[in-house]
């Protein structure tokens, strides 16, 4: 998703209730993420599996993540989506996507698991249910979760806002607080800035997805950047 998503980000055209809506971004914004998701990450998960989508603008990519372990047979999980924009958050914890298939959706999907109500379609109950959203920034304040709970980490997009050593400071509790074992998602154009030695990169193809492969003791990736 291009950074400029964050300016966009919002319902806009709206006219009050009854209006219009239209919400900017896009459902499996990089769907090659979620093959890798699928295929590479959630083999080796147990069941509840929990995912923390940080920065998770107006819900797509959050639900994204539901439907995949939807469509996966996957029991019990939880998404907690986080977001340092209460806006963000309420447009989440809404669902609601406008009168148009949202884009991203298969016919098939938007069946599946939204509904079309009031004049827009919304992210149906039993899916919605998996999803918490929660006020967090991710630059501060404690984790929003207890260290080893949680498997899978999206954060995507949103250390592209962030100076160098604000993004190196988040990393570096990422590091810390992931499982062993545990996978990390960033965006594109977005990289693990010197966790090399604690994150195993998977590649498939262009994508990739960054795995936590040391336990907690490690040296700080502040200090191995600059030894590099
Ligand atoms: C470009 S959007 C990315 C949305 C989503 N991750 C995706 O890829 O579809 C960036 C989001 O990160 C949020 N954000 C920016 N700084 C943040 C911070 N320090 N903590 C938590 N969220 C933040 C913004 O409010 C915005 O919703």
């Amino acid at each position: 998703m291009p950074s400029s998503h964050a300016r966009e980000a919002g319902p806009a055209g709206g006219s009050g209730p009854g209006g219009p809506l239209v919400v900017h971004g896009r459902f499996f914004q990089d769907p090659a993420q979620f093959d890798l998701l699928v295929g590479r990450c959630l083999p080796g998960l147990d069941d509840p599996v929990v995912v923390w989508v940080a920065g998770c603008a107006n819900g797509q990519e959050a639900y994204s993540v539901a439907m995949a372990l939807a469509a996966a047979g996957r029991q019990g999980f939880r998404i907690l989506a986080t977001d340092v924009s209460p806006e963000a958050l309420a447009r989440t914890g809404s669902g609601r996507y406008g009168a148009r298939r949202p884009r991203g959706l298969t016919a098939l999907d938007a069946e599946r698991y939204l509904r079309f109500r009031d004049g827009a379609w919304e992210v149906a109950d039993a899916l919605r249910a998996h999803v918490e959203t929660l006020h967090h920034d991710l630059a501060a304040g404690p984790m929003p979760l207890p260290a080893g709970t949680c498997q899978v980490v999206f954060c995507r997009e949103v250390l592209t806002g962030m100076t160098v050593d604000q993004q190196v400071s988040v990393l570096d509790r990422l590091i810390r607080w992931l499982p062993v074992g545990g996978w990390l998602f960033l965006g594109g154009a977005e990289t693990e800035r010197g966790g090399a030695s604690v994150f195993q990169t998977v590649e498939v193809g262009d994508r990739r997805v960054y795995r936590a492969v040391r336990p907690a003791l490690h040296v700080p990736a502040r200090a191995q950047r600059s030894a590099g």
